[in-house]
């Protein structure tokens, strides 16, 4: 069955990014998906202090909330990564994730190489596509394929629950949620390439 993890890096519990991501996990699991949400509200992602044990060790050698969260984005044939924007970027918390989840995969021999993947931003007027492009170059960046919507994956909102009334960016959401399985499951069972 396809898997996809939802991770969102904002730390408000419950605010828009929750749930604009939940519009895209339910479109997953309404075409047949197993579908996660992982908040990193109350959860500790340090920053990748550049140790390079990794290479050696395998493991990260921080211990906090990020192990447990690489190993379901290890087992997940996508991964959606959703972030408010902060200052016109991603928030700390999932530059932190991206950064020592991208380092370990590569010290693992690129593991989430071939997954699907894509990014939803929600935020309260601009810095929109900046903050979009940081976490879809992460993808990029590790040979992942992005499957796009019915227009960029942003919405707006700015109190608790405003991104409800952004109808479009629901739909966009929930648009990139069907792709996004379509995605998964088109490419199970298919070889995919190995690069140098
Ligand atoms: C520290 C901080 C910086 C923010 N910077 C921006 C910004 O640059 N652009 C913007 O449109 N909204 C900005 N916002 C608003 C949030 O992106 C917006 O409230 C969003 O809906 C929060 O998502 P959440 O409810 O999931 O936390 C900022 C909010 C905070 C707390």
């Amino acid at each position: 069955m396809v898997k996809v993890v939802g991770i969102s890096g904002s730390p408000r519990a419950g605010g828009n990014t929750e749930l604009l991501l939940s519009e895209a996990l339910k479109a997953v699991e309404e075409g047949g998906g197993e579908a996660e949400l992982i908040s990193l509200a109350g959860r500790e992602i340090k920053p990748c202090d550049a140790c390079l044990s990794c290479n050696r060790r395998k493991v990260c050698r921080i211990e906090d909330d990020m192990q447990p969260i690489f190993e379901k984005m290890r087992a997940s044939n996508g991964i959606i990564l959703a972030s408010p924007v902060y200052f016109g970027s991603a928030t700390p918390q999932i530059k932190a994730l991206i950064d020592r989840a991208g380092y370990l995969s590569n010290a693992l021999g690129r593991v989430l190489e071939n997954k699907v993947g894509g990014a939803l931003v929600v935020g309260r007027r601009a810095g929109h596509n900046f903050a979009l492009a940081q976490l879809i170059f992460f993808f990029l960046h590790q040979g992942m394929i992005i499957p796009g919507s019915s227009y960029w994956n942003v919405a707006f909102g700015r109190e608790r629950g405003e991104v409800l009334r952004d109808s479009e960016g629901l739909k966009t959401a929930r648009n990139f949620g069907r792709k996004l399985y379509w995605l998964c499951k088109a490419l199970e069972g298919i070889s995919q390439p190995k690069l140098e």
